[in-house]
C-alpha cells in the first residue's frame, strides 16, 4: 500500500487539530503507520516561525512577509517531515498545508493570488495531497468555539469579515480543485464530522488504484 498524504484545512474552530490527531490514530489502527504534521510548525524552524507569525505583538506584519514566512515554515515541513514520512511508507495527516496560504494570504489578506501560486510552484512543486478536506463552518461559530480566557493570537484577533473571506477562499479553491478536495460541514457535532472523515479516508485506503495516476 502506497502512503497517502491527507490535509485538513479550515478556519479557526472547525476542529482540524482534533480530527487530524484522530485520523492519524485511526490509520494506525488500520495497520497504516501515520505521521501527524502541522503548519506552520512541526520542525524547529517551523515552530520558531509559528511563534513569530502568531505573536499579536508583531503588528502590522506586511501580508507578503507573512506569506513568505508561511512558505519558509512549509519548506522545512516538506523536507524534514512530509517527504521523509512518505518515503518511509507512512501516511501523513497534516493540519493545514498550502490551501491555508491561498485562503488566508490571498483571499484574506489580499496578496495577489499569482504570488501565492508562484511560491506554491517554487516551494511545494509537484507534491500534492491525495486528499484535502475543507472543514467548513460559519466564522461566527468557529470563533465562538475558540473563545476562551487565553489571549487571542494575531489571526484570532481578525474580524469576522476577514474569516468570511478566508472561508469563501477555501470554498472557491475546493470548487476549482476537483476530486482531490472535499468540503465537510464542520458545524455539526464532532462525531458526525468524524464519521465523514473516516469514510473519505477509508475510500482512499480501499481504492488506491484510482488515485495512483
Ligand atoms: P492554527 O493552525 O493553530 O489554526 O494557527 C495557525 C494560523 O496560521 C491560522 O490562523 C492560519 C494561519 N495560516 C496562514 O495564514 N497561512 C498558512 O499558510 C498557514 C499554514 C497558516
Amino acid at each position: 500500500m502506497t502512503a497517502r498524504f491527507i490535509v485538513l484545512e479550515g478556519i479557526e474552530g472547525t476542529g482540524k487539530s482534533t480530527h487530524a490527531a484522530y485520523l492519524a490514530d485511526w490509520l494506525a489502527k488500520q495497520g497504516q503507520p501515520a505521521v501527524a504534521a502541522r503548519e506552520p510548525g512541526g520542525t524547529p524552524l517551523g515552530e520558531r516561525l509559528r511563534a513569530l507569525l502568531l505573536d499579536p505583538g508583531i503588528s502590522p506584519m506586511p501580508p507578503q512577509a507573512e506569506a513568505l514566512l508561511m512558505f519558509a515554515a512549509r519548506s522545512a515541513s516538506i523536507s524534514e517531515v512530509i517527504l521523509p514520512a512518505l518515503a518511509s511508507g507512512a501516511w501523513v495527516v497534516c493540519d493545514r498545508f498550502v490551501e491555508s496560504s491561498y485562503a488566508y494570504q490571498a483571499y484574506g489578506r489580499g496578496v495577489p493570488i499569482e504570488q501565492v501560486r508562484a511560491l506554491d510552484r517554487q516551494i511545494v512543486g509537484k507534491l500534492r495531497p491525495d486528499l484535502t478536506v475543507i472543514l467548513d463552518a460559519p466564522p461566527e461559530l468557529g470563533l465562538a468555539r475558540k473563545a476562551g480566557p487565553e489571549k487571542k493570537d494575531r489571526f484570532e484577533q481578525e474580524s469576522l469579515k476577514f474569516f468570511e473571506r478566508v472561508r469563501q477562499g477555501y470554498l472557491q479553491r475546493a470548487r476549482e480543485g476537483g476530486g482531490r478536495y472535499i468540503v465537510v460541514d464542520a458545524s455539526r457535532k464532532l462525531a458526525e464530522v468524524r464519521k465523514d472523515l473516516v469514510t473519505a479516508v477509508g475510500q482512499l485506503l480501499g481504492h488506491k488504484a484510482s488515485r495512483d495516476n
